[in-house]
């Protein structure tokens, strides 16, 4: 089994450059997912000199370790926004992710972009949970969604309650977005790999400059399009909850690769599945429960029951791929998406939850039209400044306690120094050594990485991912590879090494 996702395993991939110039663009867009590459392509329309960065390579980041999964209704359900909205803005979210949905369905024909894309029914099931199921089919009958009873003994698999929501669909999407970047390349819009932004100035007359190691951006916009903001913002650090889940790709003893997308709830857990083929190669692709980011205990044990689960379901002839998805879910459960500040021209889109694929598509069109000054018909409900002090409540005050909750456990809690003999190969733990908290890891060759253990966002404590072998931030979701470097989140810095040449923790 290899850690790493499916979606790039199948050929080599065309490399982007790595900035290393002074440039000048309209637009700088920080971010080569779903979400930067739709904007670039919306914006290199109409007319718009752009640069796009990432710190990593181009639709790997978010996009590439997604699901693949493209559908209308949302993750958690149209009953969690019935309890908190009403008809009227209901059906604008649902009207928007249609115009998302079928703006990817236009882009992947006009752009002939190969991705592996095909219309698939979703089918929302359970035996444990059919009042959910029940609640579910009432609500979307009454928002006229099209859906679709389906009777349990016509159903493949042990339920008590189905629905099928046709006309959804699934793709590769690291190959609709590395496909895309590559159709849009050109002068006017320039796309740049493992190049990290690490420092953002605003311009005294206005616009914006992006450093990274090698070279810089100056831009009259820009736009975030990294999941979550760069560096410390209260309003969408106190606002959006980072959560984790894992997927698998196996194979199958038998040719019975199931037609669809299918999601079960059981007690108190989600889990979803689907078919994936390419140039021969036939696989099921498996998603897991959703865990806030370095609060599991063991990350291990998710992923051993997210295969336990495939195993009941199919005859699994081998485990080949593994890998973990990111996502922020916002307190009031709509996305960010437009302006970050009032009047400023820098422009957010994040708190997709794991709907990212088709609100990251939505935002490269709510942007653009922002940027050049049209009027676009979502702008309002998603509108980053909006205050939605109600609807947020109850989840803010619980995302905020539980930030609160990690930070204060994590520094009154002290470890011993004895301990460090007893870590073994690919484990971590937080030791407080001479006053000073350290994470301490060792590799598989037994050498130890040791690093500040306070994250550099905002000062609370990592916690060690024993499935990842990374350091991973319970408050905001940054994730930290063992020798300190940034993998995600809005951190910036990478936490500081602590060896005999440097002390400072
Ligand atoms: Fe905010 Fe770590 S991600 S404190």
């Amino acid at each position: 089994m290899v850690a790493k996702p499916i979606w790039n395993s199948f050929e080599t991939f065309s490399k982007f450059p790595v900035l290393r110039e002074s440039l000048h663009v309209d637009v700088s867009i920080i971010g080569a997912g779903i979400t930067g590459i739709t904007t670039a392509y919306f914006l290199k329309k109409a007319g718009l000199k752009v640069a796009v960065l990432d710190a990593g390579k181009i639709g790997m980041g978010t996009t590439g370790h997604s699901t693949g999964n493209l559908y209308t209704i949302i993750d958690q359900l149209l009953s969690s926004l019935d309890s908190k909205y009403d008809k009227e803005i209901i059906q604008k979210v649902l009207k928007a992710r249609d115009f998302g949905f079928q703006t990817i369905e236009r882009i992947l024909r006009q752009e002939d972009i190969d991705c592996d894309y095909t219309v698939q029914p979703m089918y929302l099931f359970s035996n444990d949970k059919a009042d959910k199921i029940e609640e579910e089919l009432g609500i979307s009958s009454r928002l006229g969604v099209p859906n679709l009873e389906v009777s349990p003994s016509d159903f493949p698999f042990k339920a008590k309650k189905v629905i099928k929501y046709p006309h959804q669909a699934q793709f590769n999407p690291f190959l609709y977005v590395h496909n895309l970047a590559n159709k849009i390349v050109s002068r006017e819009c320039q796309i740049f790999q493992d190049s990290k932004v690490e420092k953002i100035d605003k311009q005294e007359k206005g616009g914006y400059i992006i450093s990274t190691k090698s070279g810089s951006v100056s831009s009259g916009y820009l736009v975030h399009a990294t999941h979550t903001p760069k560096g410390i913002d209260l309003k969408f650090d106190t606002t959006l909850g980072p959560y984790r889940e894992y997927a698998i790709a196996a194979k199958l003893a038998k040719d019975n690769y199931p037609s669809g997308i299918f999601w079960e709830y059981k007690k108190d857990e989600k889990f979803s599945f689907r078919a994936y083929k390419r140039n021969g190669h036939h696989y099921i692709v498996a998603v897991g429960k959703s865990f806030k980011v370095g609060q599991s205990q063991h990350n291990k044990d998710l992923l051993e029951s997210l295969e336990a689960y495939l195993k009941e379901k199919f005859p699994v002839k081998e485990v080949t791929h593994y890998w973990g998805g990111q996502n922020y879910k916002p307190a009031d459960l709509l996305p960010f998406i437009g302006r970050k500040s009032p009047g400023a021209n820098e422009y957010i889109a994040t708190g997709f939850s794991t709907d990212g694929l088709v609100y990251g598509t939505l935002a490269g069109k709510i942007i653009t039209d922002l940027i050049t000054g049209n009027k676009n018909q979502y702008e309002d409900v998603f509108n980053p400044l909006r205050v939605n002090p109600v609807k947020s409540a109850r989840a803010f005050t619980r995302e905020n306690l539980n930030v609160a909750k990690e930070f204060f456990k994590d520094h009154i809690l002290g470890s011993s120094t004895k301990e460090l003999q007893k870590l073994k190969k690919g484990e971590g733990k937080i030791m407080e050594i001479e006053g000073k908290k350290l994470a301490i890891s060792r590799d598989e060759n037994m050498k130890y990485h040791v690093v500040s253990a306070y994250c550099t966002h905002l000062g609370c404590i990592i916690h060690w991912n024993d499935l990842e072998k990374s350091w991973d931030c319970p408050c905001h979701g940054s994730r930290f590879k063992p020798s300190g470097e940034v993998i995600e989140g809005p951190a910036i810095d990478a936490l500081s090494k602590v060896d005999e040449n440097n002390e400072n923790g």
